[in-house]
């Protein structure tokens, strides 16, 4: 599984050009699948997930290859609408490709994406939200079989805004029958890319961004490829380097950012003491003092703090002067962090979905384990503060989601090692 050897106490400083979004990109990919056409995407994160997610689409008959950064997906020759159980478990994203499947064959054979660390990751709302355009679900064997035999667009209120469920009910509306209203929809960044890839496919989406999408469904239209399309940057990798740099009370400077996406982050950070200027293409932080502890911090879906950059803030809290309290509302258990964040000396307590942290003068390092994504990053930006070694075992987790992670730390003078 990989690990991480840090050595910490140093502070960073430097500049990082931040990577293009993983979660902007898998559900881009997927809706390749709606045309039949060369597909061109630069700045897809050189990433494991983006190569799972592009065996898929070669399994399903498509032609995707990497080139950098630039990914090209021919996906004229897609005759499969049954997406491999394995890879199916690879990542529980691949849920996405539901929507883009019945969009193209008004069928679609998955398997249940199956739970993973930080919760069940279960898929009623796309399920729910898809009967209502007619889909006939069946279950057996851990499949779920999807047939449509009239794809028609509906008006669909989410009990929950699902970025996933968004995406999916997005995508499936596009070659319906008709109009889909999507009600308390996702209203993430990366929901406003893939409306706008599709968009430029030929799609008639309006509203991502907003808690109520509309999409004017053509069934009889042919959608053509977008032969030239860059997904925004990783908004989520952006937050944990400033993260990285304000634990180890240094600074950097942040390229290829999108300003707005990071406003939620950008405020808690200022809130803690960090100095923050911002340009038009350029984030810097500065974090020369004593950070203050957060009475409150509360993920939430976007516009509120992201789910995503909890488990680094937590690191970053356990070092910061007073108590802090952290509330997890979006998933039911993403707090695996917090037992190897105490082995390096962090004072956390949990209490159901609150961990109550007291911020202690220095971390020390210790052989830990990540268990989850962003769980690795927490445990990753705490080692950089850490007086000593610490061993962080369970790379493979935090490669998922960020491209180059030690070559951007050494860059900005961390000492890492990766053994594989
Ligand atoms: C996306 O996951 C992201 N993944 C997650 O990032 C992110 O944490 C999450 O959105 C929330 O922002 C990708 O985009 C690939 P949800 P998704 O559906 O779509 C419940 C990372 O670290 N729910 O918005 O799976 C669910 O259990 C990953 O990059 C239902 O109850 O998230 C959860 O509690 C982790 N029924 C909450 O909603 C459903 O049918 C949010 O899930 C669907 C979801």
């Amino acid at each position: 599984m990989g690990a991480y050897i840090i050595t910490g106490g140093r502070s960073l400083c430097g500049e990082i050009s931040v990577q293009g979004s993983k979660n902007s990109s898998l559900p881009i990919l997927a809706s390749t699948l709606l045309n039949a056409g060369k597909n061109a995407i630069k700045d897809v994160p050189d990433l494991r997930d983006i190569k799972v997610m592009t065996d898929i689409l070669n399994n399903l008959g498509a032609k995707a290859t990497k080139k950098g950064n630039l990914l090209e997906v021919d996906s004229s020759g897609v005759d499969n609408w049954e997406v491999p159980e394995d890879m199916m478990r690879e990542m529980r994203s691949s849920i996405v490709l539901m929507g883009a499947l019945l969009g193209r064959f008004k069928k679609v054979r998955v398997s249940y994406p199956g739970g993973c660390e930080i919760g069940p990751r279960p898929i009623d709302l796309h399920l729910k939200g898809l009967a209502l355009m007619g889909v006939v679900l069946k279950e057996k064997h851990g499949f779920i079989y999807a047939e449509a035999p009239v794809l028609k667009g509906a008006d669909i209120h989410l009990d929950f805004p699902s970025v996933g469920a968004t995406e999916n009910l997005m995508m499936a509306g596009v070659l319906a029958e008709g109009k889909t209203i999507i009600r308390n929809a996702a209203k993430e960044p990366e929901i406003v890319d893939l409306q706008n890839f599709l968009n430029r496919m030929g799609a008639q989406i309006k509203g991502a961004g907003t808690d109520t999408i509309k999409i004017n469904g053509c069934a009889s239209c042919e959608l053509k490829a977008v032969d030239d399309y860059t997904v925004i940057p990783d908004r989520i990798a952006a937050g944990t380097y400033l993260v990285a740099a304000a634990i180890t009370r240094g600074q950097v400077t942040l390229k290829n950012v999108v300003r707005e996406h990071m406003e939620p982050i950008l405020a808690k950070l200022r809130e803690m003491g960090c100095k923050l200027e911002c340009g038009e293409d350029y984030i810097y932080l500065k974090a020369d003092t004593d950070l203050k502890s957060l009475d409150s911090l509360r993920t939430l879906p976007y516009p509120g703090f992201p789910t995503d950059m909890q488990a680094p803030m937590m690191a970053l809290l356990s070092t910061a002067e007073g108590t802090s309290i952290l509330t997890e509302t979006v998933f039911e258990n993403r707090f695996k962090h917090a037992e190897e964040l105490r082995r390096m000396g962090a004072n956390i307590t949990i209490n159901g979905n609150t961990a109550i942290i007291k911020g202690v003068r220095k971390l020390t390092g210790a052989m830990v384990e990540a268990k989850d994504l962003r769980a690795g990053a927490a445990l990753v930006v705490a080692a950089l503060a850490a007086e000593g070694k610490t061993t962080v075992i369970g790379s493979g987790h935090v490669e998922r989601g960020y491209e180059k992670l030690e070559e951007n730390l050494l860059s900005i003078g961390a000492e890492i090692v990766k053994k594989d």
